[in-house]
């Protein structure tokens, strides 16, 4: 079972894998998933396979870095119970819509209250760089009288208001059809991220971009109706704005120690990603502070290889806190490239620094090779410098080492793939 390799005296066991997620079609996995684009994202199919080989129904499934929400919605839709943490309250909010839905009935019946109560208001005080993205007659006063509605969203919401702000922010931006239609609000330009507001300003003048007069409330129901394609998933779960660094002093209501069974996620990147920065425009509207996000979200200036290793050390111990004695922790964690230099095999090197110290023990290391036009980073082209090639899922456990349940690339475990 895998093969042992050995970093200076280290011994760790690579595990081969057929890489099953890869050979499920790319937009395959639950409605709820496309809800809005995230950087960074991993497919649904991958956490899917893990949990499928290494818990069982009502088991508890934490992501600590959860993203827009894929694991642990994929833990929900697979009868787990599913819990996110993010710091990033565009990550939280889009988790926490997702694992605890409301009826579509009652979002549709929402968005008519909200459009019998609209009133235009006073639009002076956007900022410019707003401005330019949208249609001042009927699009860009509806999100600012949603946007002052919701003003509250982080103190408490309903989950059919969570959701319905949610939902729009996938259609805040994205790029229109040949046809000249669009399910997006702004002008044409990516969905991804936002880029920077200068060149978007350069953009719309070299190419006399139009901003589309659109009715946000017409394009939400479009966008609902869309997200309950499939059937609400199976059990619900819970989403926290909180810091993983301090994963184990959340209060017992959010998570209790010794309660979860599987941890699986995708740490942020060894290369800083301005998650503030990169969604400017769905920050505007949640009235967040992007600074603020960014510096919340950085571990450190540059992300050196010594800090990163301390975080994700830190990290392993406050997962351990949470884990159950038969429970795991696997860590998705991106190969270094960077011209000039071989490749790092960060998830190899991190084990080597930490294994001292942690209480957790090494299963072993699956690699997961990426073709390289599947990373969401390779929009950044060039400039983005450490784009990962091969993805690494460094597998620990606490006491009872774990077992793949199904054949490790049998058919059996691509039958669990079933929505
Ligand atoms: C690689 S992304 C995860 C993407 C996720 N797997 C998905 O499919 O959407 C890393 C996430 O870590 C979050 N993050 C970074 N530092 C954090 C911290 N200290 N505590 C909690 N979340 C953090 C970022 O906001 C980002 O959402």
């Amino acid at each position: 079972m895998g093969v042992m390799s050995t970093i200076g005296t280290v011994k760790v066991r690579r595990i081969n894998v057929p890489p099953t997620w890869r050979s499920i079609p790319k937009r395959w996995g639950h409605s709820l998933h496309p809800m809005c684009s995230y950087l960074a994202m991993f497919p649904p199919g991958l956490p899917r396979y893990f949990i499928e080989q290494f818990t069982r129904k009502g088991d508890v499934i934490l992501d600590p870095f959860s993203g827009r929400g894929t694991c642990p919605l994929e833990a929900c839709v697979s009868g787990r119970i599913g819990l996110g943490v993010d710091l990033n309250p565009l990550a939280y909010l889009l988790t926490h819509a997702k694992l605890d839905p409301p009826s579509h009935d009652d979002v549709l019946a929402r968005i008519e209250v909200l459009r019998n109560l609209y009133e235009p208001p006073d639009i002076t005080g956007v900022p410019d760089e707003i401005r330019m993205l949208y249609d001042d007659s009927i699009t860009l006063p509806q999100l600012v009288f949603i946007r002052t509605m919701f003003a509250n969203w982080k103190d408490g919401i309903d989950k059919v208001d969570r959701f319905l702000l949610a939902a729009l922010m996938g259609i805040m931006h994205g790029n229109h059809r040949k046809s000249g239609d669009t399910s997006y609000l702004s002008i044409s330009m990516p969905n991804t991220f936002s880029m920077a507001p200068g060149y978007v300003r350069k953009y719309i003048d070299q190419h006399s971009l139009v901003k589309p007069q659109v009715d946000v409330f017409d394009k939400l129901v479009y966008k609902v109706n869309r997200l309950f394609k499939n059937q609400l998933p199976i059990r619900s779960g819970n989403a926290f704005l909180a810091d993983a660094r301090t994963l184990s002093s959340l209060p017992d209501s959010h998570i209790q120690s010794g309660q979860v069974k599987m941890v699986f996620t995708s740490p942020p990147y060894l290369k800083v990603v301005n998650y503030g920065t990169f969604n400017w425009i769905r920050l505007w509207m949640l009235g967040e502070d992007i600074k603020t996000i960014d510096k919340g979200l950085r571990l450190d200036d540059e992300h050196t290889l010594a800090r990163y290793t301390n975080f994700l050390g830190n990290i392993v111990d406050e997962c351990a806190k949470v884990l159950r004695d038969d429970g795991l922790a696997c860590f998705v964690i991106g190969d270094v490239e960077e011209p000039g230099r071989p490749p790092l095999n960060l998830a190899e090197y991190v084990w080597t620094q930490i294994k001292d110290t942690t209480s957790m023990n090494l299963y072993g290391i699956v690699e997961d090779r990426l073709p390289v036009s599947d990373k969401v980073t390779r929009i950044w082209g060039k400039t983005q410098g450490n784009a990962t090639k091969i993805d690494r899922i460094l597998i620990l456990y606490k006491q009872k080492k774990p077992r793949f349940r199904y054949g490790k690339g049998s058919d059996e475990v691509l039958s669990k793939f079933t929505t």
